[in-house]
């Protein structure tokens, strides 16, 4: 008579905490014993020589979204999800993404009816504020955070989606009202603006100059004023996808004073530079914002990863085809400005990090788990049911192994963008086994799960979100008349 419906036994379990030999008994897609010589499983997984690490969790990616400039990415929850499962990934955080004139609810609904007939794992949803009216600030966002959509993302730049300072600082404090996390993606507007028009007048429309418009100083300007609106109304921010020295200083800078601001980068900022992007309009499939840059700025992203600046290392994966549907709007005439912003990598980012970072011996496997898994969970609010490997967590759990050796080809991959940035890389170290609430999701390299077997996932308000009580002197003061202004 088997004691547990699944056992994982003799593996090297790591948490963001501990590494330790043991099994991991598991009932009912939970994780119910953690210890040596466990009881019978219905089915038993021999892990001898393997990792076993806490599925990871990707809280940026854009999965089945449509752009501001309307441009759906390759992959809907089908694809986006399989390809992240495949690589050792069990969580996604996408986002429901409003866009101007639209109702917040409205679109909440459709995407999770979208990603309800297609997710193979387990997925919850950040929002993206496009258009902060009295409607949306006033009800629809305070309604949506109760029901668990707890972070949102606002840009400070793309004429779409843009919000002026003033918009961010109602934003900020409705958050810190409700106890939401703010994500900013914080780029100077003005200055992108100013650098592509006087390149555009000048013919310089090749991908390659993508990267001179969005200039490090542009990043690095909107970081440091995200950062004093938040200041300002005292409420935590997370900076996502930063992409060198002059942003990581800034918040490095504000973590030192004690405030709250967290950061986030991505794949494409520690293994490619702007030199990958090139002339020719291949280039395109290297153009995110902000781009990659050079090696030194990969340093700096890296010693971020190592001293705790970065607390999540997500994929961004925003996976445009190499078409006229995605990258090539306007065909053979697409300038750097027109082209669908995005690189795939949902199922690359852990491999390559763990590769690069714990294979190289630039950050232990602690620390990969907690950039990969555990710490997505505790800002977003979904610990310890997701991000660990502990009594009472949900069995999500990828099963590494540290020798297996991968050259990377696009063909090989499971999202539907049909490239990869990083083709012909080499990768050792990769995810065999990955385990959702219990069942098995890939094995021997072939998927398990059926379409539409993933769950939503309300967040709940989490600790990282929680303001620190410290308001800037001035909003002290006002708040002292009896009348707080946030
Ligand atoms: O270039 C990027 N990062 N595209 C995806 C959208 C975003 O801003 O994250
Ligand atoms: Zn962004
Ligand atoms: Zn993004």
């Amino acid at each position: 008579m088997a004691e547990y419906d699944l056992v994982i036994r003799n593996g090297t379990v790591a948490t963001a905490a501990d590494t330790a030999q043991c099994d991991i008994g598991v009932e009912n897609g939970v994780i119910v014993a953690l210890g040596q010589k466990l009881g019978a499983g219905a089915r038993d997984i021999d892990a001898a020589g393997k990792l076993v690490l806490p599925g990871a969790i990707d809280s940026h990616c854009h999965i089945e979204q449509r752009s501001s400039a309307g441009v759906m990415t390759a992959d809907d929850f089908y694809s986006g999800t399989v390809s992240a499962a495949f690589g050792g990934t069990t969580t996604v955080i996408p986002f429901a993404a409003q866009h101007r004139g639209q109702s917040l609810r409205a679109i909440v609904e459709q995407y999770r009816a979208a990603a309800a007939t297609k997710a193979v794992i387990d997925y919850a949803m950040h929002l993206i504020i496009a258009d902060p009216t009295e409607q949306v600030l006033g009800q629809e966002l305070p309604a949506l955070i109760r029901d668990g959509y707890t972070s949102f993302k606002v840009y400070m730049t793309y004429d779409l989606l843009r919000l002026n300072d003033r918009q961010m600082l109602d934003i900020l404090a409705l958050a810190r009202r409700e106890g939401a996390m703010v994500m900013v993606h914080a780029e100077n507007h003005d200055m992108i603006q100013w650098l592509a028009d006087r390149l555009l007048q000048r013919g310089m429309t090749q991908p390659r100059y993508h990267a001179v418009a969005h200039a490090r100083i542009a990043e690095g300007e909107a970081t440091n004023r995200a950062v004093a609106l938040a200041e300002l109304i005292d409420v935590p921010i997370l900076i996502v996808h930063v992409s060198a020295g002059e942003a990581i200083e800034v918040i490095r800078d504000a973590q030192t004073k004690g405030l709250k601001i967290y950061g986030e980068t991505c794949p494409q900022y520690l293994f490619l530079t702007a030199d990958d992007i090139g002339m020719d309009l291949a280039g395109t499939k290297f153009c995110c914002s902000p781009p990659p840059r050079d090696e030194a700025a990969q340093e700096a992203v890296w010693r971020g990863l190592q001293n705790g600046t970065f607390q999540v290392f997500s994929s961004d994966h925003a996976p445009y085809r190499f078409d006229e549907t995605g990258k090539l709007l306007k065909g053979d005439k697409t300038t750097f400005k027109d082209t669908a912003n995005g690189v795939p990598g949902i199922e690359l980012r852990a491999p390559l990090l763990f590769s690069e970072g714990v294979g190289q011996g630039r950050i232990d496997l602690n620390r990969f788990v907690a950039l990969t898994a555990t710490n997505h969970a505790k800002i977003y609010g979904l610990y310890p049911q997701k991000g660990t490997i502990a009594v009472g967590s949900d069995a999500d759990i990828a099963i590494w192994d540290a020798q297996h050796e991968v050259t990377v080809r696009a063909k090989d991959l499971h999202d539907n963008a049909g490239y990869t940035p990083y083709e012909g890389r080499r990768i050792k170290g990769w995810p065999m086994t990955v385990l959702s609430r219990g069942r098995v999701v890939v094995e021997d390299g072939r998927l398990v799960a059926e379409r539409g077997s993933g769950r939503f996932l309300p967040c709940a308000l989490s600790d990282a979100a929680r303001p620190r009580g410290r308001p800037t002197p001035e909003l002290a003061f006002a708040a002292a008349g009896g009348a707080p202004l946030t």
